[in-house]
């Protein structure tokens, strides 16, 4: 029987095959990287400059971010699994468009029913208006931004799996605005509570 590793694998490929928005300007998939296994998954936007040449998310300055996130949780990749609702990188780094939303969540919802984590950190506003809207990209502007809703833990049934949703702001967010610098050390302590209570972790702190 195929685990959960290859599923990933095979989901990844065929998305690699798909006729995607984006992909013929783009130097390769970012489709994600992390355990199969983590019952915590990371969600931010899209690829940057570097995600694209590596065909990895967040390796850039944005990761760096996010890497001193997870040290100061107490999480390594490990014990998580990172994902974008864009699998390509817009030119010059611009806003999603919500076709290409349309067009590029089915495979990220794939990789979530895939790893059914137990808790979803969202990055920024995109990928939060995603999980508030349950998916329907259609609904996303009616949703509330990060500015209101970070660090609120929310209960969301997502496509039949029950996930307690935190919104937190973009790791690339803090790069540009130092004023957001406390808030995002006050969501860290409610990300480490949340995980506390809910994931197992490999790396205990
Ligand atoms: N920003 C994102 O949202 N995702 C990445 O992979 C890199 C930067």
């Amino acid at each position: 029987m195929l685990d959960k590793e290859d599923n990933l694998k095979e989901i990844e490929r065929r998305c690699g095959e798909a006729d995607l928005p984006l992909k013929e300007g783009a130097t390769n998939l970012v489709f994600g990287k992390g355990s199969s296994e983590a019952e915590i998954m990371f969600v931010g936007e899209a690829a940057g400059k570097n995600e694209d040449l590596q065909g990895l998310p967040f390796v850039g300055k944005a990761g760096k971010n996010l890497d001193s996130l997870l040290s100061k949780v107490g999480l390594t990749l490990s014990d998580v699994y990172i994902a974008n609702i864009l699998k390509y990188r817009p030119p010059e780094n611009r806003d999603p468009l919500p076709e290409e939303i349309k067009a590029h969540t089915p495979w990220l919802v794939c990789q979530i029913e895939e790893i059914k984590p137990k808790v979803v950190c969202s990055l920024g506003n995109y990928a939060t208006k995603f999980f508030l809207a349950n998916g329907e990209v259609d609904l996303m502007d009616k949703q509330q931004g990060i500015t209101q809703v970070h660090g609120k833990v929310k209960e969301i049934n997502f496509k039949g799996l029950q996930i307690k949703l935190i919104p937190l702001f973009h790791p690339a967010a803090i790069i540009y605005n130092q004023k957001l610098l406390p808030l995002w050390e006050q969501d860290m302590e409610i990300v480490k509570k949340v995980i506390k209570e809910n994931v197992k972790q490999k790396t205990l702190f």
